[in-house]
């Protein structure tokens, strides 16, 4: 019995310690959670990460990444960043489901003393103040909004033909992403403000939340074309896969090419980028993926390995925000294959 109690501490005090993350170490673990396995931009952004994590081997480190998604459930991202910890991850990079309630994991991560690094899904400002080891990468989603406007403004003043009424008007519909998120909310603000702002009249038809998802897109879009016919000129879809749901429902009632109105998307996916190439997509809004995810693995190594902070520049103190770029037929070859 003695010895069997002797293993049975000696165990625990093993757990206990394996608990601990062990700071100042060049060895990464890196523990990612991201909302739903169906978001194609989130998709290549993790393939970005591993392959910037794997970078950093080269240069002595040894780093190991584990992927969680979390089918679009708080409840199971909440468990999967346990679990995370558990396995002895210690970092964590978390795209939260529910943006506005990080609490449960900022609590876990404290307790167990792991830094997150939030990415995509921002967080609301007063939670990033609940510890100091949280940090943000992400996109200055305004300026994707104000550069899919001015996509929109430089095809509109320089072919006569979109309005295709000749009312003098864009009559144009919105596929948005999910509620609640910022780059919806954002990206659809700043997009109708940029035509405005430009002069270009418009006349808002419709419009669908299509949470980011191509198939969702094409439903919303047939009902809107039911509803509207040929009077829609201008589709300007808050991400890619969104325009391409709606170019989907085009195809489906057997449009003809001459009969489409112009589709703008925002992120240069690889489908998105194919896209804009065969001239499907007018435009797109380049969503810095690699710049994304390189940020993301030089965070990581340094909160981990404590080595080359110095060296990255924040925004206040913790976010790091990657600039968009437009995308045209003419600059589209420029964005493939980074
Ligand atoms: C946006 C991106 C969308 C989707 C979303 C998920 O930045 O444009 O395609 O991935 O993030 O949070
Ligand atoms: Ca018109």
């Amino acid at each position: 019995m003695a010895a069997g109690m002797i293993l049975c501490m000696s165990m625990q005090l093993f757990c206990a310690c394996s608990k601990e993350p062990v700071y100042e170490t060049d060895q990464i673990y890196v523990g990612v959670t991201y909302y739903d396995q169906s978001d194609t931009f989130l998709n290549q952004l993790i393939d970005c990460l591993k392959e910037r994590l794997q970078d950093y081997d080269e240069e002595g480190y040894e780093t190991t990444l584990l992927v969680r998604e979390a089918s679009n459930s708080q409840r199971t991202q909440d468990d999967q960043v346990k679990e995370l910890i558990d396995a002895g991850c210690n970092v964590l990079c978390v795209n939260l489901v529910d943006r506005t309630d990080p609490s449960e994991i900022i609590d876990l991560a404290r307790e167990n003393n792991v830094p997150i690094v939030f990415f995509n899904r921002e967080p609301v400002a007063e939670d990033m103040m609940q510890w100091d080891k949280l940090y943000y990468v992400g996109a200055p989603a305004s300026q994707s909004g104000v550069m899919q406007g001015e996509l929109a403004v430089e095809l509109i003043q320089s072919d006569p033909l979109i309005d295709r009424n000749r009312d003098g008007k864009i009559q144009f519909v919105i596929l948005e992403g999910e509620a609640g998120h910022q780059d919806a909310i954002i990206r659809t603000e700043n997009v109708v403000e940029t035509l405005k702002s430009n002069h270009i009249e418009i006349e808002k038809l419709g419009n669908g939340i299509a949470n980011w998802n191509r198939a969702q897109a094409q439903n919303q879009m047939l009902q809107m074309i039911g509803q509207h016919q040929n009077k829609i000129e201008l589709v300007l879809a808050n991400n890619d896969d969104m325009a391409l749901g709606a170019i989907d429902a085009y195809e489906k009632l057997n449009y003809t090419e001459s009969a489409l109105p112009v589709f703008l998307g925002i992120d240069g996916t690889d489908v998105g980028l194919e896209a804009v190439r065969n001239s499907k997509l007018a435009g797109t809004v380049y969503n810095d993926k690699e710049g994304q995810a390189e940020a993301m693995a030089k965070l990581s190594v340094a909160l981990v390995s404590g080595k080359g902070m110095g060296e990255i520049e924040f925004e206040e103190e913790r976010y790091i925000y990657l600039p968009y770029s437009k995308v045209t037929g003419s600059t589209v070859e420029e964005f493939m294959g980074r």
